[in-house]
């Protein structure tokens, strides 16, 4: 964190400095901020956050053995440690990092980008962070942190030789990303894609497009948002950008984008395809494996655009990025039988995608295998959609359905249903029967994917079968 006195810090959240030690109202912090005592380091704030099966207020002790030199608190904790007392510590990060987002961006060379969608967020803001990383100091989130605590703690490390903060904002409820995105309003506001992720939460599409048009409306009037013109929820928000006096750039496949990618061709070495930019022409070689992909590269090289960056150098940049993040179309095992572990999380748009990469990097003489569990948070339309994951893995061909666990249930019965005539269906109680079912079967030739929401946890199942072919 930049520098800031006790003093100020308690006036920025509202709370009452109780000092302890040699420390004064004047003394100066600057180190991490977290909730996590664990990655406490000498100077640095602990934040005790108050949870459903833990309190943070019980490792107050061990943040201070790690380094903590101040904590704030819900109330005030024996320990001999500096601590404000605040009313509520999730509001009081909050300010926190909204302050000193402005601080430093009063300064004037601090850009924002932040990213929403259904699926992608996590995979974009890597491949933006890549490309402007070259450019200057560039502060995004470790894997997902998108939430409450995830969001502050990562505006938190911005200091004065800050360039770039691209932030993740997922949708947890309604007035969930105009709360967060708000705190630092976002020069730019990248919207990926309204799809049926997390949509249980939210009663519907509708609902969840709402949900991420919160973003368009948080970013600063004179800022610009990055639309896909492909996706029909987000195309509209156009309007809500330009009625706010908002510079708009879309990008997708068709022919309405300003930034476009066509020609792409998906291989199990990566997808390529070609970037049409102000009636340039170049061609892009990503690693990462998936059409789905390449919407979230474009995405990346559009933002980048904005903030001055050619789209040669994007692409250079983009072409050095071996894997979209843990878990997100990892390849893994060996050349005989390939895993494609994409099991950080599932949504009916993400399992589609998934499976359709595998059935196009498959050769002749290859086997297609999917390894799938549930999606979980589709609330009421979860049987419907699961039903549809089923019908379309056997029109796929996928030659190999093995469905895990109970909750999938509903995805192998109408895997069965379908029933064409190379694909087999096997239904499995969970990871260890399952692992212990492909151990067998599994040979020469396979490529697998698999892949579940986070809940179900098949990404552990892909990891043992990566490392059992590896
Ligand atoms: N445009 C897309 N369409 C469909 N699936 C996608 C798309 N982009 C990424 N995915 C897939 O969605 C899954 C999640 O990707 P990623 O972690 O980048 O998204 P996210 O939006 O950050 O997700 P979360 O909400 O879980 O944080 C991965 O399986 C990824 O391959
Ligand atoms: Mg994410």
């Amino acid at each position: 964190m930049i520098a800031l006195s006790l003093a100020e810090i308690a006036e920025i959240t509202g709370g009452e400095l109780r000092l302890a030690g040699t420390d004064s109202a004047e003394t100066v912090v600057d180190g991490v901020v977290d909730t996590d005592s664990r990655v406490m380091e000498p100077g640095s704030i602990f934040v005790a956050k108050p949870g459903a099966e833990t309190d943070g207020h019980r490792f107050v002790g061990s943040a201070i053995k790690g380094g903590a030199v101040l904590a704030i608190v819900e109330h005030p904790v024996d320990d001999e440690v500096t601590q404000i007392v605040v009313a509520d510590v999730i509001d009081a990060l909050a300010e926190l990092a909204r302050e000193v987002v402005a601080r430093v961006r009063a300064l004037g060379r601090l850009r924002i980008v932040g990213i929403t969608g259904s699926n992608g967020k996590t995979t974009t803001k890597n491949f933006l962070a890549r490309i402007l990383q070259d450019d200057g100091e560039t502060v995004a989130p470790i894997n997902s942190y998108n939430n409450e605590v995830g969001a502050p703690v990562t505006m938190l490390r911005v200091t004065e030789r800050t360039r770039f903060l691209v932030s993740e904002f997922g949708a947890a409820a309604p007035g969930s990303i105009a709360r967060l995105a708000g705190l630092v309003e976002p020069d730019i506001s990248v919207v990926l894609m309204v799809g049926m992720a997390h949509a249980g939460g939210f009663g519907g599409i509708e609902e969840t497009a709402k949900a991420k048009a919160e973003l368009v409306a948080a970013a600063r009037p004179d800022g610009t948002a990055v639309l896909n013109v492909d996706d029909a929820r987000v195309a509209a928000m156009r309007a809500l950008a330009e009625s706010r006096g908002m510079r708009v750039v879309g990008f997708g496949q068709s022919s309405a984008a300003d930034i476009r990618a066509h020609d792409i061709e998906v291989t199990a070495a990566g997808t390529h395809c070609v970037i049409e930019a102000r009636g340039e022409r170049y061609p892009l070689h990503l690693r990462v494996l998936g059409a789905h992909h390449i919407t979230n590269a474009l995405a990346a090289i559009t933002a980048a655009g904005v903030l001055g960056v050619s789209t040669a150098d994007a692409i250079a940049r983009l072409e050095t990025v071996e894997l979209a993040e843990r878990w997100r179309m990892q390849p893994m095992g060996n050349d005989r039988v390939r895993i494609i572990n994409d099991a950080y999380n599932a949504s009916p748009d993400s399992m589609a995608a998934a499976l359709r990469t595998l059935a196009q990097i498959t050769g002749p003489g290859e086997r297609t295998v999917a390894v799938l569990g549930a999606m979980s948070e589709l609330g009421e339309s979860a049987g419907e959609e699961h039903d549809r994951i089923g019908l379309l893995a056997v029109r796929l061909n996928i030659q190999r359905i093995v469905v895990v666990g109970h909750e999938a249930r509903r995805l192998y019965l109408s895997a069965v249903g379908e029933g064409s005539w190379d694909s087999e269906a096997v239904h499995l109680p969970d990871q260890d029967a399952a692992f212990e079912y492909l151990r067998t079967e599994l040979r020469d030739g396979d490529r697998v994917l698999v892949k579940s929401s986070n809940s179900v946890g098949l990404r552990h199942l892909g990891d043992r079968l990566g490392e059992l072919f590896s």
